[in-house]
This record gives structure tokens, sequence and C-alpha cells, in this order.
């Protein structure tokens, strides 16, 4: 029976963040918690949506609030396909339950301390929370097995043309993680541009009926429009993609590489330069095999399905 993997996904729910806390719960990860920190959405509304998500989604875990915004930069937010409250058009529950006292980075480390050097990072958004915790606690590097994240491009950005938004949002916390020697997996726009899952199969995911599939369903409400008129043939759901290369990263094909964050740049700040260099030490996803991929969230919808069914 293989190990559970002892996760924290840290995350700025966000539309694509919800569905891919919904695809981690679904799975066999050990999800010691949800760190949330701003992006998507100012900290207000993404501490909210963490705590409503770990509700809505019955989850037996922890929920730190971090950053309310970038290290050292003013806030950049996210885009307006979140909606007003940042999970499109589905009225999540308010939560009723309230987050740890302490912040999200002393909650990562003494969770990696328990942990043993075994914790697993799923970065979803901006990574302040991961860079303040590498900064408060030089020993995070021998105690994080890995960090997973969406973030970065090794080709085009989509909020300037280069730069993605979660590093984009906080170049300098970004630069601080791949420059920490934790071992990074990067699953950039230049592979989740790629994970389009074809409306028409969205569709079956909608049918396989569930309370989950129908918050899918009106958290993507925004979405289909927005990617018919991009002319992209489905719905890219890019956290997700981050969250399926932890579970089975054999879907994906990796290149080592090296990432260095651009900070002072004007055209290109927040750009991820992937090159190969001396110490090519990140692992950068490059391309995903659909047929697991969609499958996998076939299967996550079938898990609800079938979790609703024995709950009545
Ligand atoms: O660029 C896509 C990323 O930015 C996703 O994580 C999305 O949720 C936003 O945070
Ligand atoms: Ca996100």
């Amino acid at each position: 029976m293989m190990e559970k993997i002892p996760v924290i996904i840290d995350t700025d729910p966000g539309s694509d963040d919800i569905f891919a806390i919904f695809l981690a719960n679904s799975s066999r990860l050990d999800i010691r918690g949800l760190s949330v920190v701003a992006g998507n959405m100012k900290a207000e509304l993404t501490f909210e949506n963490g705590l409503a998500i770990k509700e809505f989604a019955g989850m037996n875990t922890k929920v730190a609030f971090g950053a309310e915004g970038p290290m050292c930069i003013e806030q950049r937010v996210g885009s307006f396909l979140h909606g007003d409250r940042g999970l499109g058009k589905f009225d999540i529950p308010k939560p009723t339950g309230s987050a740890l006292k302490q912040p999200s980075w002393d909650f990562i480390h003494d969770e990696a301390v328990r942990c043993r050097g075994n914790l697993v990072i799923i970065a979803l958004g901006p990574l302040t929370n991961l860079a303040a915790a590498i900064i408060k606690y030089p020993d995070m590097e021998s105690l994080i097995k890995e960090i997973v994240m969406m973030g970065g491009s090794a080709d085009y950005g989509n909020r300037s043309a280069y730069a993605e938004f979660n590093i984009w949002a906080d170049p300098h916390s970004a630069r601080i993680v791949f420059d920490s020697g934790i071992p990074v997996r990067m699953l950039g726009l230049n592979v989740t541009n790629r994970s389009a899952i074809p409306f028409n199969r969205m569709g079956e995911l909608y049918r396989i009926k569930s309370r989950i599939s129908r918050a899918v369903e009106d958290v993507f409400y925004y979405y289909e429009e927005y990617f018919r008129k991009m002319n992209i043939p489905g719905i890219v759901i890019h956290d997700a993609v981050a969250v399926a290369a932890v579970i089975d990263p054999s879907m994906f094909c990796w290149m080592k590489a090296s990432v260095k964050v651009e900070t002072q740049g004007t055209l290109e700040d927040g750009r991820t330069l992937v090159y190969h260099g001396d110490e090519d030490r990140v692992l950068v996803g490059m391309d995903i095999d659909m047929d697991r991929y969609v499958n996998l969230c076939m299967d996550m919808m079938e898990y609800y399905r079938k979790e609703e069914e024995i709950s009545v």
C-alpha cells in the first residue's frame, strides 16, 4: 500500500484553487493543512474562502492564514475571471470555524518538523508564505521534501509577455524560494496551458452529480465564455495540474533546468528564466498526458458522487 504523502496546500482561492483542493481531497494525499495567502483576491476574501472550502468539502484539516500581500512591492491582484468573491458564481456557505492562531509560516515549519523531512508543499499562489518561512527558519531547507508549484513559465506569461501571475504578484518571494535549495517542481504556464479540458468533457464532469460537481459548475461559470473568446478549446485549471503532478508525476514529462526570477525588470518583472546551467536543480513540467489527467478529474467527481451516495 502506497504511503500517504503528507502535504500542505498553500493557496489563494481562487476558482482553479478550489478545484485543485477538491482534487487533492479526493486523492490519497495526507492534507496536513491549507495555508492561505492573498493573491487572486485580497486577503480577507482568500482567507474566508480557504476556511469555507475546508468546511464545504468536509476536510479534516487545519487552516492557517498567512501573508496579506507581497513581501516588498505594492499588491498586484488577480484576474476578473474569479468573480466578485473569488469562486466564480459559486455562493459558498460562510465558514463557521476559525483558522489556527499561528500564521502560515510558523504552521508550515512546525508541520515540517512533525513530518520529519517528508512534507511536500503544493504552492498554488504567490510564494510569500513560503519565503517568510524560509527567512524565519534556517532549517527549512532540510525539512521540506519538495515544493510542487503552479507558477512561472518556460515560455510566455499571463500577466505580461513573460510573467505568470503567482510569480509576478511577489517576485522577491519567488526568488527566495527558487534560490533556497529546497527541491522545486515547477508547473508553469508552458505546461498548464496544454491542459485545457475540452468543453464536452467538462460537461461530463458536471454530469457526475454531487454537491461538489454542482459547485464546480458554478465556480467555472465565467470560464467557458472566457476561454472560448480566447480560442482555447477548453477550460484550463492551472492549479489542478500542480496537484496532479503530486498525485502522479509520471503523467508529465520533466526537464531538469535552472530557474532564476527577474525582480528588477520593467517589461520582464516576475519572469522565470528557465535555462540549462551548471547545477540544474528544478524539475520543470514540459508536457502532460491529457487522457490520464482528464481521467483523474473524472475519478475525483466519481469519488464525491459515491461519498454523497453513502452519506444519504
Ligand atoms: O497564473 C495562474 C495562477 O494564478 C493560478 O494559481 C491562479 O489561481 C492564480 O493564482
Ligand atoms: Ca492559485
